[in-house]
């Protein structure tokens, strides 16, 4: 269901008594819609422990300090890592699960936005690993952590209810490489496996979330500061602010609206493709048609051979 911001602030503003403590681990918190949720999450809850991954470590830093001057009664660590090697997932992981118990919130925002490819040692665009593979690396190697929550979700900011048409032998995006194609599979692939997942594991929820138009350095970054500040610029109409956007990704890694397949209280889908205000984005016929040719469990066992490629 669509929401107000003000139904959003106003469910954020219990959360300190409702949810008074919650461990998350930000994969892209040093930066635009990881970091200002991590900082408006941590202002939200009486005791939050947020752990933040991304390179940049004067950012990670920034966002360390930012976090303590929002909420002092918090744990905030980063831990610098290139996600991009699915191999620095593990490490992250592994230090990770020897410091918690639970894990809370996967929040899942790594990666930006790409014209050409660029391909890692792994023979897969930098792009394509950081928006899935590498999120999917995250949530199987912490399924017993967020298994270990008592309401655990994941949330993936990409662009949920943006799934397109996909062929088996172009996941990995070398038979054909477009605009359309390098933002189209990722979003695609990540609805199909979070329906898999939901019902493997039904104690966790899953959402893949469409955020806006946000106005973040992404498009800088991205494609260069003169393309990339003309872009910024015509979408102002149409932006949401990073602190706007951390105020509704708080809402959406918190409410009780999407609950987990075996929520107590009966029986959900357990994953969700959402819009940045909460509203169901479900493209219904696609994702009914790529689930009669199988996809949800093709994508699924192609990612799990990929892991295996990469990280045996
Ligand atoms: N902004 C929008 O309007 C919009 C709209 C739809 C979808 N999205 C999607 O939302 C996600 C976040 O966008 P954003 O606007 O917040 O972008 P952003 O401000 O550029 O942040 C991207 C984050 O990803 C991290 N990252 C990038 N490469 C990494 C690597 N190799 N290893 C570890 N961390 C890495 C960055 O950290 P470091 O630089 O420290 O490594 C940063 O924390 C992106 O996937 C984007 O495609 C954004």
């Amino acid at each position: 269901m669509a929401h107000t911001l003000t139904q959003a602030r106003e469910w954020n503003a219990t959360l300190k008594s409702a949810r008074p403590e919650l461990v998350a681990l930000f994969v892209g918190g040093t930066s635009g819609i990881g970091r200002s949720t991590a900082i408006k999450l941590a202002s939200s809850i009486a005791r939050p422990t947020v752990y933040i991954v991304g390179r940049n470590e004067t950012a990670g830093a920034q966002v360390v300090e930012e976090m303590k001057a929002a909420n002092q009664n918090g744990s905030y660590s980063f831990i610098a890592a290139d996600v991009s090697d699915l191999r620095n997932v593990d490490t992250v992981c592994q230090k990770l699960k020897s410091n918690i118990k639970a894990l809370d919130l996967l929040f899942l925002s790594c990666g930006g936005f790409t014209f050409s490819k660029q391909e890692t040692d792994a023979k897969i665009d930098v792009n394509h690993i950081l928006r899935y593979y590498s999120r999917m690396r995250f949530i199987y190697n912490l399924l017993p952590s967020l298994e270990a929550a008592q309401s655990p979700r994941v949330v993936s900011i990409l662009a949920g209810g943006k799934e397109t048409k996909i062929q088996e032998d172009n996941l990995d995006l070398q038979k054909e490489f477009s605009l359309s194609t390098s933002n189209g599979y990722p979003a695609t692939m990540t609805s199909l496996v979070f329906e898999v997942l939901a019902s493997e594991h039904p104690s966790i929820s899953f959402l893949h979330v469409f955020p806006g138009v946000v106005a973040t350095p992404m498009m800088k970054k991205s494609m260069g500061s003169v393309v990339g500040s003309i872009l910024s610029f015509l979408t102002i109409p149409i932006s949401i602010s990073m602190s706007k956007s951390g105020e509704w990704n708080t809402f959406l890694a918190t409410s009780a609206e999407y609950p987990a397949k075996n929520a107590s209280t009966g029986e959900y889908p357990g994953y969700y493709l959402l819009n940045y205000n909460g509203n169901d984005a479900t493209n219904k016929a696609l994702m009914e048609q790529l689930r009669k040719e199988g996809f949800p469990n093709t994508v699924w066992k192609h990612t799990l051979a990929t892991f295996d490629r990469i990280c045996a």
